[in-house]
């Protein structure tokens, strides 16, 4: 599934139909901090499977690395994190370093590593099962929510020129409304109708 996907995945922003909320909130925050020579503070997605939450971690990543070497780390399905991990990303996120205990017993030391600075983009779709420390480090939190039909279809009408189907208005608007708002299960039904 995963590589089916991605021959049809948006790779700028430019490319990616809906979530206007979100890219606005993104490209203000990308611009920023690239006029600041900064970081992106770390970014928590959220919202229902199959919304596009990778593809938008895989365009921060590429929208960022125009102009500035910077380092994105992307943590899929993050609430899954077992409690020891959670509180290694802590100092990692605060304060871009590792703190890792070497040896054991009496002699144990915590060596602390520095890190180059960077954003970790955390993706969910239970944002309620997050622990509320993890939670609380991340600068911005934002939800993707479903695609209204115009918006489907439209994405519906670009995945069958990248899969060269030829494809009608009303054929893809057929399609868009029955993806229940999911462009994942929408590009699906697009492939079968196809065959
Ligand atoms: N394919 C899947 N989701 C998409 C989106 N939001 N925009 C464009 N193409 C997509």
């Amino acid at each position: 599934q995963e590589q089916q996907e991605e021959g049809i995945r948006p790779h700028r922003f430019a490319d990616y139909i809906g979530q206007k909320d979100l890219k606005d909130v993104l490209e203000i925050a990308i611009k920023a901090a690239q006029s600041r020579s900064e970081v992106l503070d770390h970014l928590l997605l959220y919202g229902p499977p199959g919304l596009g939450k990778t593809t938008m971690a895989m365009i921060l990543a590429s929208e960022m690395g125009v102009n500035y070497k910077i380092t994105s780390l992307f943590i899929d399905e993050i609430h899954r994190l077992s409690r020891m991990t959670e509180e290694i990303l802590y100092p990692a996120m605060e304060d871009y370093r590792l703190d890792i205990t070497v040896g054991k017993g009496s002699s144990a030391r915590i060596r602390s590593i520095p890190l180059s600075k960077f954003t970790l983009v955390g993706a969910t779709t239970r944002v309620g099962a997050l622990t509320s420390p993890l939670r609380d480090r991340f600068g911005l939190v934002q939800k993707l929510r479903f695609y209204e039909v115009e918006e489907m279809t439209q994405i519906i009408q670009r995945t069958a020129q990248l899969l060269q189907t030829p494809m009608t208005i009303d054929g893809a608007t057929e399609i868009a409304r029955r993806s229940r708002g999911t462009p994942r299960i929408g590009n699906r039904l697009l492939r079968r109708v196809r065959d």
